[in-house]
């Protein structure tokens, strides 16, 4: 794993670069004549031949990078490239407006409400593009009804979002511009002008010797470095090697802040509270949808791993999840899930958005929707029962109806800003590698908040090798239930270029892009937590309760 790159190394491979080089030469002036000779002799004897083929030359990328640019690419295409030339000029959300286009006498279920939003700045001119990132819902909260709106960008400066409607009653729109597209462009630039905004730490150990140096994805040095390398998933991390330690000797592993941005200031105006997430006025209140053809939801089939997932993927009526291309049972007792996992193993691998669950079956989560009397599993070797160690690793049991659950963190990076034991971390695609699968084993996965920090390619790159390793495990276990779970958004008052939403979003958008055509289950708590609007990064109640549905409707 471990290997030293020493910079004394560097004249020998700039001679042996230099050697190859004037081999190669030599070949494409041996390879010139050959061919000027042949072609002669063709010519004198008159046949006909082929060209010489000239050997291809290497792939500069690897077929991964390629994959992984691919997605980048497709992604970027989104983003709008606009330089903030000053505040003013960016969009306002108070001077903006929603309407709906096209009024109606009635609005009935089945068909979708479109709201127009046209957008101005702060001098009060309309905007001529388009690229805001805008968050969107209808809902009525007496019915504890909610659904997220579909933003159409017309690239003008009007926008189209799309509400289905689904239920009958009083419905309202919010629509929140959450960034202008100046913020967006700023935001992009900055995720991308660095190797990310975390900076970390590890610490190397024998017997009582101890050090502490620097690591991370890459390192701006000219010291000697550690690398720890994953060859086939083309993963790397270093860390400046310890002077008297070897680099086989790192034990833990801690985040720290680097307190850099890469922002200028008139674009960090942008993102001062008062400017994220601000409500669109509109010039309409309350709708009254109808049942007026007596809509009827024809029966649809039961969630199973491979249907696509459209947006929005569903909605929440009387504060339970419905998703709207197939039917979800809801977990809401003990013996719901007892009823799953009987007999089964569940492997959660990622972050505490997963950890939920496992407490959700042993201890109830404080928050959520039902307090289980008694358990659904007990921790085995569990003793500190709190969110502060949100890191560890976490089994749990029921002996009775042999079931068995697992919860492992996705490895760096990490946002933990204590040293954790890291000699036990694997990339999640090595995780799978290690089970072998089979009807009774179901995997849950979830990773993206600790990655907001950095460039996206690094999110890519991981998601992509996850999915490689699905692959090999259906080639060995066709029949393991994997289960996608997206992330979801969080606290507005998140450190925008850090930890902000839009950097998930664009995850958000990678990973469905990544499990395309997959024969998975994609658990879309983005969509879920737009539409509850619950703003948490550990979705609480009837949202949790929905996203555990739909998690185990997949699994069983
Ligand atoms: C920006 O707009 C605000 C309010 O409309 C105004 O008070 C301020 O002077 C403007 N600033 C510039 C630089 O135009
Ligand atoms: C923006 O584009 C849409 C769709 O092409 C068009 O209907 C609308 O009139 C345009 N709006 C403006 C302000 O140009
Ligand atoms: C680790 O520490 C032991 C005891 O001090 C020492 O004998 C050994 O050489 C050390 N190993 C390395 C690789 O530094
Ligand atoms: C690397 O560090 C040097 C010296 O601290 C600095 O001048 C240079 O800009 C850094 N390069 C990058 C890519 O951060
Ligand atoms: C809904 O449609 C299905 C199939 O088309 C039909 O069997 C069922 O009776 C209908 N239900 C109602 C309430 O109309
Ligand atoms: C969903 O499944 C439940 C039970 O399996 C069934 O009672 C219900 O009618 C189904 N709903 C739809 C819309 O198919």
């Amino acid at each position: 794993m471990a290997a030293i790159r020493n910079p004394s190394f560097v004249p020998l491979v700039l001679a042996i670069a230099f050697f190859l080089g004037w081999v190669w030469h030599q070949n494409i002036l041996k390879i010139n004549l050959e061919d000027k000779f042949q072609r002669c002799a063709a010519a004198a004897l008159k046949i006909k031949r082929e060209p010489v083929k000239k050997e291809r030359e290497l792939p500069v990328i690897s077929a991964l990078q390629s994959k992984i640019n691919n997605i980048f690419h497709k992604i970027e295409k989104h983003i709008p490239t606009i330089r903030l030339t000053s505040f003013n000029k960016s969009t306002s959300a108070k001077n903006s407006k929603a309407f709906i286009s096209n009024p109606r006498a009635q609005y009935c279920i089945g068909e979708d409400l479109v709201v127009q939003l046209d957008m101005y700045d702060y001098f009060n001119k309309m905007k001529t593009y388009g690229g805001d990132f805008i968050r969107s819902r209808l809902f009525s909260q007496e019915l504890g009804a909610s659904v997220s709106g579909k933003v159409e960008d017309f690239n003008n400066g009007s926008y189209f979002v799309h509400f289905p409607l689904y239920w009958e009653g009083n419905v309202q729109v919010s629509s929140m511009l959450f960034h202008p597209s100046e913020g967006i462009s700023a935001l992009w630039r900055s995720r991308h002008s660095s190797l990310g905004v975390l900076g970390f730490q590890g610490k190397f150990e024998n017997f009582t010797q101890n050090a502490v140096t620097e690591c991370g994805f890459k390192l701006n040095t000219t010291k000697e470095v550690c690398e720890y390398l994953d060859p086939d998933d083309e993963e790397a991390f270093y860390c400046i090697k310890p002077s008297d330690l070897p680099c086989d000797s790192l034990t833990d592993m801690k985040a720290v802040n680097l307190f850099s941005s890469y922002l200028t200031k008139e674009e960090a105006k942008l993102f001062q509270r008062s400017n994220i997430a601000v409500e669109i006025p509109k010039n309409f209140k309350v709708i009254n949808v109808e049942n007026c053809k007596k809509y009827n939801d024809t029966a649809k089939p039961k969630c199973e791993t491979g249907m696509t997932s459209p947006f929005p993927s569903g909605y929440f009526y009387k504060n339970i999840w419905n998703p709207v291309y197939c039917n979800m049972t809801l977990y809401t007792s003990k013996e719901h899930f007892i009823k799953c996992l009987q007999r089964k193993k569940l492997f959660l691998i990622g972050d505490s958005t997963l950890r939920q669950f496992i407490m959700h079956f042993t201890e109830g989560v404080k928050t959520t929707w039902t307090m289980h009397l008694t358990p659904v599993t007990n921790y085995l070797g569990f003793n500190q029962m709190n969110w502060n160690s949100w890191q560890k690793t976490l089994l749990a049991v029921n002996i009775d109806k042999d079931i068995y659950v697992f919860y492992k963190r996705h490895a760096i990076p990490l946002e933990s800003f204590r040293f954790y034991y890291f000699k036990e971390d694997k990339y999640i695609s090595r995780q799978i590698d290690q089970l072998g699968g089979g009807m009774d084993t179901i995997i849950a996965i979830t990773l993206g908040q600790h990655f907001r920090h950095f460039p996206l390619t690094l999110y890519i790159r991981r998601v992509i090798n996850i999915r490689r390793a699905i692959e090999r495990l259906f080639l060995r276990s066709p029949e393991t239930k994997v289960i996608i779970k997206s992330e979801n958004t969080r606290e507005i008052h998140a450190s925008v270029e850090k930890t902000g939403d839009f950097h998930g979003y664009t995850q958000y958008l990678a990973l469905r892009e990544v499990f395309q055509g997959m024969n998975v289950g994609f658990v879309d708590a983005w969509d879920m937590t737009v539409s509850s609007a619950t703003e948490n990064i550990h979705p609480p109640g009837y949202t949790l309760q929905g996203i555990m549905s739909m998690t185990f409707t997949f699994a069983c």
